[in-house]
């Protein structure tokens, strides 16, 4: 919303802002307005960018009109162009309870009639539930009132989601990547202590900064982080914040939003995927084949499932729930640590991984499962298997994967039953990273 924006000192973000400047002042088309795009995961700083870019002064002088509107995934139509409006003109706009959709439209022309605006769009999502080509139709109508205006002016749409930069055309896309550690580490330091520069002791410095690593880039949690290190001044205190899973929680809740907003196929498909280890490096082919074993991929009558399931994995790239990471000839698909923990939060009733970090109670409800052959012999309760429909083992050691024997041999002193085990879906052996490899499969 419009009072929502302030203006507020940005790290590490220079080359980003002096990018979305020079492309803001430019004209690169015919188009009276041109639209740029700023993607990324929530809390990576989108906002915190354009904010910074909305109050540079060459920004200010270059266009008569600057508005700022936080769209938000409730589309309203009437909102967004009232809002449209009252940021637009210098003093409040009085609409007088109108209620009248053209009216406003109407209005928003003529105020915008022969200048040069630049209007923020904030936090735009897809809506899942009409086709692309209707949501289409639906921003090029609440966007009609603005055509008559001046050449160069600037649309910058921020927004979690490729997708939506994509559907609206945009002339530019610039994806915010993570902020380096000794970027976040300044952020935190500038919420700690309000400056940068703090000198403090070296033992604090190391945990700070083992702190900004844990942060994976993203601004948000950096500061989530520095809340709980907010007069604190121990070493013993700030090494329990190191320890403490209590940062994540105070972070998820804003990203399972973003889950929330999944159509229901993309939110199995990802959950899925938090049965693999932190950092797993997914290949397209496998993961799509877990996918498709599981039912997970819906037939549209006229693509092959394999097509499905790579549309899948664009989708959740686009989303920002996996980032694109290339060594050599070979694309994996990487989710970054915030979201990992955001599938193994999603997942809990469902997904489970044994050897993990954490260490609870396998859930009775437990439907995919890996297990990590280390860690098996720490666990003293016999593996749920009634609802169970994937079971994917792990090992360190490198060389050719497990087969099925010695898997079995593995497993021989437990009191699981592990005959019945043949009835899942998917069984496996898979080493752990750095080499992949599929093993035996078998149905
Ligand atoms: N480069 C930065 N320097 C300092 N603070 C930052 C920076 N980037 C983000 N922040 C702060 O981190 C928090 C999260 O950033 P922001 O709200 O911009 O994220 P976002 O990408 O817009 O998230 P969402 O998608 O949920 O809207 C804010 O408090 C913001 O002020
Ligand atoms: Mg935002």
């Amino acid at each position: 919303m419009t009072s929502s924006i302030s203006h507020g000192k940005i790290i590490g973000r220079d080359n980003e802002a002096e990018w979305l400047v020079n492309t803001l002042l430019s004209y690169q088309d015919d188009n009276p307005v041109s639209i740029v795009s700023v993607v990324g995961v929530g809390g990576i700083g989108k906002t915190a960018l354009a904010q910074h870019v909305y109050y540079d002064t060459r920004i200010k002088d270059n266009f008569d009109v600057r508005m700022w509107n936080c769209v938000t995934d409730l589309f309203d139509e009437f909102r967004v162009t009232k809002e449209m409006l009252e940021s637009a003109s210098s003093s409040r706009f009085r609409h007088d309870g109108t209620t009248n959709f053209n009216r406003l439209q109407v209005a928003l022309k003529a105020r915008l009639a022969s200048k040069r605006f630049f209007l923020v769009l904030d936090d735009v999502w897809k809506n899942e539930n009409i086709t692309t080509a209707i949501e289409q139709e639906n921003w090029q109508k609440l966007l009609a009132p603005l055509q008559a205006s001046e050449k160069g002016s600037k649309i910058l749409m921020i927004t979690w989601s490729k997708m939506v930069a994509v559907m609206f055309q945009s002339s530019n896309i610039v994806s915010l990547e993570p902020l380096l550690v000794n970027d976040c580490w300044s952020l935190m330091k500038t919420s700690i202590f309000n400056e940068t520069n703090q000198n403090i002791n070296s033992q604090l410095e190391g945990i700070g900064l083992k702190l900004a690593q844990k942060v994976s880039g993203l601004p948000l949690a950096a500061k989530v982080v520095a809340g709980h290190l907010r007069c604190k001044y121990s070493v013993d205190e700030w090494e329990k914040v190191l320890l403490r899973n209590a940062v994540w929680e105070d972070i998820m809740p804003i990203l399972r939003t973003s889950y929330e907003k999944l159509p229901p196929h993309l939110k199995q498909c990802f959950a899925y995927c938090s049965i693999f280890p932190r950092d797993w490096e997914f290949e397209a082919e496998q993961l799509i084949l877990l996918w498709i074993a599981q039912g997970f991929v819906q037939l549209d009558g006229c693509n092959k499932m394999e097509d499905i399931g790579k549309e899948y994995i664009h989708d959740l790239c686009n989303q920002s729930f996996f980032t694109i990471q290339k060594k050599e000839f070979v694309t994996y698909y990487v989710m970054p640590p915030v979201i990992y923990e955001l599938a193994i939060s999603v997942g809990t009733e469902e997904c489970f991984r044994i050897g993990g970090d954490k260490w609870t109670r396998i859930p009775p409800s437990i439907c995919h499962l890996s297990i990590h052959l280390d860690g098996l012999s720490a666990l003293d309760e016999t593996i749920p298997y009634k609802n169970m429909r994937t079971l994917i083992f792990l090992t360190s050691r490198t060389g050719p994967p497990m087969t099925v024997l010695e898997i079995e041999l593995a497993l021989s002193s437990r009191e699981d039953d592990t005959r019945s085990w043949s009835n899942f879906l998917v069984y496996f052996s898979h080493n752990v990273m750095p080499t992949i490899g599929v093993g035996d499969t078998y149905l």
